[in-house]
């Protein structure tokens, strides 16, 4: 992390009883100024907060809205929770899968997707849906999924 963001988490600390309650505003910090927080950010931040590694991987990858690794451009998330897979959803990822030539955890090479799953999105009544870039695409199929993807720049 750049000394700016740790002065930022820094700055955090005295707002809270215990200095780890600061502990997850620092990872947005740092997924702010990098875009992931990766095993060596953990390290630096285990170090600040006087933690174990192991304590800030656990809250680390606890939360989807945390990255561990680099991200693509996009974020695309089909949900593959029992509604919308009994409405085609781990078929559409399949297909989604080979349409971008990744598998799902994965980004493009060319760094515009990163296609995942994910749990219930709260929209079964619409499914099989997808979350693209925080927005919801609803009662889905194979070619309007195909078509949103390849929308993205
Ligand atoms: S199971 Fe997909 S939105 Fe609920």
């Amino acid at each position: 992390m750049s000394p700016e963001t740790q002065r930022k988490i820094e700055a955090l600390f005295p707002r809270y009883p215990e200095k780890r309650g600061a502990l997850l505003p620092a990872i947005y910090l740092v997924q702010a100024e990098k875009g992931y927080v990766g095993p060596q950010d953990a390290r630096a931040l285990a170090e600040l907060f006087g933690l174990e590694p192991v304590d800030v991987w656990e809250v680390l990858t606890f939360y989807n809205m945390f990255y561990t690794s680099a991200q693509g451009r996009h974020h695309v998330y089909v949900c593959t929770n029992l509604p919308c897979s009994l409405r085609g959803a781990r078929t559409l990822l399949k297909e989604l899968e080979s349409h971008l030539g990744i598998r799902c955890g994965q980004t493009t090479p060319d760094g515009r997707v990163t296609l995942a799953h994910e749990e219930c999105l709260g929209s079964c009544g619409t499914a099989p849906v997808m979350r693209v870039d925080g927005e919801y695409v609803e009662n889905l199929d194979l070619s309007e999924a195909k078509r949103v993807v390849d929308s993205l720049e």
